[in-house]
């Protein structure tokens, strides 16, 4: 196939994307690489990880980790390799080096050697960015599909009932076709089919993203909600005001590194991070 041409202007940067309520500034300042030391006690630490795509290189010697029961957030600009950090959690892209740990029993158990459905098995679900649902099968089938890998009726019939009383409306369109729900509902049956696999982890990639401000605060408090139920829970936003109101910790990425972590208090009053992502200047 011949390349036509392209004949649009240059542009100056990007359109702001229509889901930031509070943007990052486009050139938010570089800051120098953090790392941490490890942390055996977690219920996920990844631990010097690098991964890309091919000869693409994104994440630079990561690590973070995330005890049971907190909201960890994962804060960076568009590109900053939020994504990727999720999938290679999930080994949906594979880690060049580095270690990844998920915790079960007494022990920490290596899993980047491991394939998705087997990570998934352990207990890690992400709701994918975007929500990727099945727009032809029904709300219903959708949840469902969330407990493919489990076996437990009774566990799973009482998952089903937990997701109806956290998501009343998704009760009301059981037999609704997926791609005919609003925005909010489809982000509301993204999360509740994540749910139907009961994870351990659950890992959400920008779940506010495209949604009106009023949906924006209920999907937090949904979050919020499901944590209190015992999920431990790692949120990937560009929303960095909203998420670090939820979360118990933070960490900034920038050009695939680690730039600041630290609680989600005391980043909302960094000054680095009030510059570069809370849109105030200081
Ligand atoms: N399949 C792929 N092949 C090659 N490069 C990729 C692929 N997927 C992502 N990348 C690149 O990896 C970098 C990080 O992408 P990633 O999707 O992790 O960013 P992000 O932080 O999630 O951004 P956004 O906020 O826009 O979703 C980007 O430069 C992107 O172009
Ligand atoms: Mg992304």
């Amino acid at each position: 196939m011949s390349q036509a041409p392209d004949r649009k202007p240059p542009q100056e940067g990007a359109e702001p994307r229509k889901d930031q309520v509070a943007p990052a500034p486009a050139q938010a300042t570089a800051l120098d690489a953090v790392h941490e030391a490890p942390a055996p006690d977690s219920l996920l630490e990844l631990r010097n990880v690098f991964s890309g795509y091919g000869p693409v290189r994104v994440l630079h010697d990561v690590s973070l980790h995330i005890k049971k029961g907190e909201i960890v957030c994962l804060l960076g600009s568009n590109a900053a390799g939020k994504t990727t950090t999720l999938k290679t959690i999930l080994g949906m892209v594979k880690a060049n080096d580095g270690e990844i740990f998920l915790r079960s029993g007494e022990k920490q158990e290596r899993i980047d050697d491991k394939r998705t459905t087997e990570i998934v098995g352990r207990g890690i679900t992400m709701v994918p960015e975007g929500r990727r649902l099945f727009a032809r099968m029904s709300v219903r089938e959708n949840l469902n599909i969330g407990a493919q890998l489990r076996s437990d009726e009774a566990g799973i019939q009482d998952d089903f009932n937990r997701v109806l009383k956290i998501f009343p409306r998704l009760e009301e369109r059981l037999s609704q076709k997926a791609g005919t729900l609003s925005g909010g509902e489809q982000q509301m049956l993204a999360m509740g089919r994540a749910l139907m696999a009961r994870p351990r982890v659950l890992l959400m990639d920008e779940p506010s993203m495209g949604l009106a401000p009023i949906l924006v605060e209920q999907v937090f408090d949904t979050i919020k909600e499901i944590n209190e139920q015992g999920t431990t829970i790692f949120l990937v936003e560009q929303n960095a005001n909203m998420a670090l109101e939820v979360a118990d910790r933070a960490y900034v990425i920038q050009t695939g590194n680690i730039v600041l972590s630290d609680t989600a208090k005391a980043l909302l009053d960094d000054p680095k991070m009030k510059e570069a992502y809370l849109g105030e200047v200081t």
